[in-house]
């Protein structure tokens, strides 16, 4: 997916002109070997954006979410919600951003494929336009880069709550005409997505729901607080067990989005591979979690200042560790890709363990391409510390691999190309200008070198 692919049907909510003139094709530039300092404004989480903007779907009045980052992911849920009937509005940039999102009258509850197969995060779509239609009809997203990523556990939950759901040639075909109704729903395991769908859903169902073994993350308490302020009551978010008692109607609210923990960590990890010192702004500490934990293990300072947090690291200073990905309050799986590219020049080894996604080491062939040390063993990948590595032309099928490159091209000798750019741009805002800003040598250039 491309800006520019989203843009041709339905016009542009978000980007700017120069953001939309992008496309697949361009590259990022990065010469290696450049000390950090400076600081960096963390923007808005895109994983607590999402489903915050899907929650719009429950009230006919406006909902304006605050630091709004401009991503293509937010693009593309603006222009499924527009085609349901949601006004969608986005204004400033920055922490000033806000998003207003409006279903007075919702037209169409159809999620079609095309807009569904662009990003997973679609499917939050249901649980919602259940709730408040009694219908909804949403393409199952299918297969992706990193592994076969179900959708079983929003439909059994939506079905435990009384909807009934059909599949038929690829789409969820999901009925409750009489409202849905309360229930226990126990998660066979944590997932964020279904958590989230359902904990949307039990907002305006009938009577009391509990959702058992749900996602802790931060960007699910996020997303309660904002529907408590539009007039839901939840109990338990953040915890293992989540109570719900279903209203008959929400209605608008102004919520501050929570700052994004990934695009901080990836940040911070950007400063141990280069070494120096930078100030991340707008994000707490606590938010960071085991992560800062982990990289602290792994030889970074990391202090809280009065705007965020300072992170520091002389060059050649990272030490290996082990490292496993797990739900909240684990390490958490989209910074995974980033830590590899960082314990690949650590002195010593490491071990990497991916335990929530099967497919989730395609970055390793690049990383080694540029000279890492990574040998696989099924779920875990062995990481021998190098003293360097060198630049090359390298691609990533996904995010989060995307960004663990462009950081192993800040701490290879010469130049590194990046291909496939798109997928930073499905979670990075303003990449390459806010580590250049530092003093990283990085830049954008056409497919054409320009
Ligand atoms: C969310 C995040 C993503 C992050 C992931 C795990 C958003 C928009 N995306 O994705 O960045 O990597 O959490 O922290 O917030 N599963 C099933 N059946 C289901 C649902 C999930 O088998 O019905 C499996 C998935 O394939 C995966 C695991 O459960 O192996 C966890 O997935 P989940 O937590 O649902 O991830 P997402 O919500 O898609």
């Amino acid at each position: 997916m491309t800006p520019h692919d989203i843009l041709d049907d339905l016009g542009s909510v978000i980007f700017d002109e120069a953001v939309a003139a992008r496309t697949g094709m361009d590259r990022i530039r990065i010469r290696g070997g450049r000390r950090l300092s400076g600081a960096i404004q963390i923007g808005g989480a895109k994983n607590a954006a999402l489903p915050l903007m899907a929650a719009s779907l429950l009230t006919d009045e406006a909902l304006v979410l605050f630091r709004a980052p401009r991503l293509a992911d937010i693009e593309t849920l603006a222009i499924l919600l527009r085609q349901h009937g949601v006004v969608v509005d986005m204004n400033g940039t920055g922490k000033e951003c806000a998003l207003t999102l409006r279903a007075a009258d919702i037209h169409n509850t159809e999620a079609p494929y095309d807009l569904v197969r662009k990003m997973r995060a679609s499917a939050l779509v249901l649980g919602p336009l259940v709730a408040r239609c009694g219908r909804a009809r949403v393409s199952l997203p299918g297969g992706c880069a990193i592994g076969t990523r179900p959708v079983d556990l929003h439909i059994n939950g939506l079905r435990s709550l009384g909807a009934e759901i059909e599949l038929d040639n690829g789409y969820i075909e999901a009925r409750a005409p009489k409202g849905l109704v309360g229930a226990e729903i126990v998660f066979p395991f944590v997932s964020v997505g279904a958590t989230e769908n359902l904990l949307m859903a039990a907002c305006l169902a009938r009577g009391e729901t509990r959702l058992v073994n749900a996602a802790r993350e931060p960007e699910i308490v996020d997303l309660a607080q904002c529907l408590v302020a539009m007039g839901a009551k939840i109990d338990g978010a953040g915890e293992h067990t989540i109570l719900i008692q279903g209203v008959d109607r929400l209605h608008g609210a102004k919520h501050r989005i929570i700052a994004d923990r990934i695009e901080a960590g990836s940040f911070a990890i950007a400063v141990g591979m280069a070494g120096g010192s930078v100030e991340l702004t707008g994000i707490e500490l606590d938010l960071m979690g085991v992560a800062a934990d982990r990289l602290r293990d792994a030889g970074l300072t990391i202090e809280p200042t009065a705007g965020g947090i300072r992170v520091a690291c002389e060059p050649g200073g990272i030490t290996g560790i082990d490292v496993m990905t797990e739900p909240y309050p684990g390490f958490p799986t989209d910074l995974q890709a980033q830590m590899m590219a960082l314990l690949s020049v650590a002195q010593g080894a490491s071990m990497v363990t991916e335990t929530i996604f099967e497919n989730r080491f395609m970055h390793v062939p690049e990383l080694c391409r540029m000279g890492a040390n990574i040998n696989l063993h099924g779920a875990s990948a062995m990481i021998r510390g190098v003293p360097r590595l060198t630049g090359a032309p390298v691609m990533a099928t996904d995010l989060r691999a995307s960004m663990g490159l462009v950081l192993a091209g800040l701490a290879a000798e010469g130049e590194t190309l990046i291909n496939r750019i798109y997928h930073l741009d499905r979670g990075y805002e303003r990449l390459e200008e806010k580590l250049a800003g530092c003093g990283a040598d990085i830049e954008r250039i056409g497919a054409d070198g320009t």
